[in-house]
Parts: structure tokens; sequence; C-alpha cells
């Protein structure tokens, strides 16, 4: 089986940590007997510096015949906020609509949470984030521009259509998941009289479908609590972009880091993306002091999505074997080891885990 990837390592240490994933990628496919076809694109701020380019529309529709999608990061320091993941990221989950973006949040033995008193049984959940609606959908405008009487609005998007479909996912996941059976829907009925009432009605309706799944509601500011607390009470967790976006970097911290943390923008009918959700942290550009556990946890979430699901099983038993044997510290600079030395060992040892599961 050969698969055609489109990858875009884009800015800062993007192309570093991406370079480890396309390695463990490569490491893996001999075992699982499988090949791929990288085409690169170099999206991002440099090319936007250069050019003016953001996504030309022709990339898109080439993006669009890929089997699946790998980025690095998007954001550059010299770029005003705003126009790089507009017209880059932004762009890509609206037009490839991938309305689903899925961010695990798993603690691995050997790695440091800053939760007191908890370990990887207690931190073991996935938020499905909408995708494509909510504040994202850029519904609004200003009033009287930079005067002292400017209105600027903010319109959040929810669409039955959406919801459903983002609902659907979440269930599905927890019924495939086999591990709490639990659903969570996580927004603002008490507040968002609106919004998130449509998001409550669609979530009871639906509930009766999936006997199997047991349903819960939980405010997102108590949940950022119950994260921090209770995360042992979570398996999947349902929410809107905007409290899916804020949730997920209080998820990551919870796991260990931006350096560990995946996520995946998925069209379960079409193209989807994989990510570090990590930024492109450019202070450390090419000093191989990035954590790529993070764009090598995207590969395995890759690789999942394309069903090799023995390929990502072994990529996820070689990120385990890093952490516990390995890794001073996931944070960058202080691994003890280069970004390049930790995608050797997952290689290693995602091949090994291999050889021994045949
Ligand atoms: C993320 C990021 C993006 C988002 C930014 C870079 C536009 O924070 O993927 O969570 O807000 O979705
Ligand atoms: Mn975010």
């Amino acid at each position: 089986m050969t698969y055609r990837i489109a990858v875009l390592p884009g800015d800062g240490i993007g192309p570093e940590v991406v370079a480890e994933g396309v390695k463990v990628l490569q490491a893996v496919a001999a075992p699982a007997d499988l090949k791929y076809e990288f085409v690169y694109y170099d999206l991002g701020g440099e090319r936007y510096r250069r050019t003016g380019e953001t996504l030309p529309d022709s990339v898109v529709g080439e993006l669009k015949q890929f089997a699946a999608i790998y980025l690095g990061a998007i954001g550059h320091p010299e770029v005003k906020p705003g126009i790089l993941e507009k017209g880059i990221l932004l762009r890509l989950r609206f037009e490839l609509d991938q309305y689903i973006n899925l961010r695990p949040v798993v603690l691995y033995p050997g790695v440091e949470t800053p939760l007191k008193n908890k370990g990887p049984e207690d931190i073991n959940f996935v938020v499905v984030r909408e995708n494509t609606e909510g504040l994202y959908a850029g519904a609004g405008g200003f009033l009287r521009y930079n005067t002292p009487d400017e209105v600027a609005i903010q319109e959040s998007i929810n669409t039955r259509r959406g919801v459903d479909r983002c609902l659907k996912f979440a269930f599905e996941l927890a019924r495939k998941r086999n591990h709490k059976k639990k659903l969570t829907l996580v927004a603002k009925t008490n507040v968002l009289t609106y919004a998130s009432d449509l998001w409550f009605r669609a979530f009871e309706a639906m509930a009766p479908q999936y006997p199997e799944v047991t349903t819960d509601y939980a405010h997102v500011d108590a949940t950022c609590m119950w994260m921090v607390k209770n995360p042992e009470w979570f398996d999947v967790l349902v929410t809107d972009n905007m409290f899916g976006d804020i949730i997920t970097d209080l998820g990551a911290i919870v796991q260990g880091g931006l350096g560990l943390a995946a996520g995946g923008n998925l069209n379960p009918e079409g193209v989807s993306m994989f990510e570090p959700i990590g930024g492109s942290a450019p202070k450390y550009t090419g000093t191989q002091k990035a954590n790529p556990l993070a764009a090598i946890a995207a590969a395995q979430m890759l690789l999942e999505h394309l069903g090799e699901t023995k390929a990502a099983a072994a990529v996820e038993e070689g990120i385990k074997a890093v952490c516990a044997k390995h890794l001073k510290s996931m944070a960058a600079g202080r691994m003890g080891y280069t970004t390049s030395q930790v995608g050797d060992l997952v290689a290693q040892y995602a091949v090994a885990a291999f050889e021994s599961k045949p």
C-alpha cells in the first residue's frame, strides 16, 4: 500500500519536529509493509514574507488529493498575529471541512504531570472539538472602526447539522474506545442560552441512539476545575470550537506539556490533517532543543486514521518507551537528548515493538 502524504513543515520548530515524525513513519514502513510518497509544501511565514502568499487556491485543490496531511507549526514572529493562522491553518480546516479536532489527553508512565497525586491511570481522555463553526467561523465585524464609539461583534455560529455531525462522531468514539463509555458535553447552558441550548438539545436527542454510552454534562468553567481535580472522571468530552481550544491547552499541560500533545483535524469523509498542537516556538528554531514527541504522536494518529493500526500501535510503544526510559524532562532543551536523537530512539523502539508482536 502506498499512501500519498502532504507534508507542511511550516514555521519555527515545525520543520525539525516534522522531520522526526517522517523518520518514524519511514522506520515502521517496512515492518508494516506500507509505503509513502511524501510531497512537501513550503507554506508558512517565510513564504508569506517572500511572496505575500499564505495559501494559494491551487494548493488547496492539490491537498484534497492526498491520503492525509502532516503539519508542523504555523506562526512567525515577524508576521502580524492572525494572518497565517487564519490564512493557512483555519482556512485548511474550513476548506477541507475537517469538522472534528480530536485531541487525546494521555499521561504516559515516566511523564510528569503538574497534577498532584495523579498518574497514568487517572489521565486518559479525549476531547472532540468542533472545528469549523462557533466563534471561529469569522462572523462579525466592526462598526465605527477605531473611533471612541467603536463596536466589535464576533458571533458564534452553531448549526444543527454542524453540531449533530460532531456529536455523532463523539458518541461513536465513546462506544469504540470501549473505555468508560462516557460522553461529557461541555458547554455553558447557564449563560449561552442559544448556542449551548442547541448543543444540549441535540445531545439529548441523540443519546437514545447510543444506549451503551453514559452521558454527562459539565459547564466549561467547571470542566477546567474537574480536569485538574478529577481528570479520571472523563472519557470522551465533546464541545464547541472555542471551548475546545481552551480546554485542550489545559489538557496538554495535564498530559505533560505541549511537547507531547498531538491532534487530528478530521474530515471522516475527506482529507484529514495531523499536527502537534504546540506552536512554532520561534526561539528554539534550528536549535535541536524542541521535543518531537508531539509531532511523532501526530504521525501515530495519522497512521491510525489510515487504518494502519499495527504501525500506529508500534509508534505508540516507541513513544512510551522513550518517555519511560530516556527523557529527563519533556521540556525543550531539558530532555537530555537532541530533537533528532529522540526521533532515532522512538524509531528504534517502534521497530522493536513491531518485531516482538509480528
Ligand atoms: C490550536 C491553535 C489554533 C486554534 C490557532 C493557532 C489558530 O491554538 O490549534 O489550538 O486556535 O485553533
Ligand atoms: Mn489552541
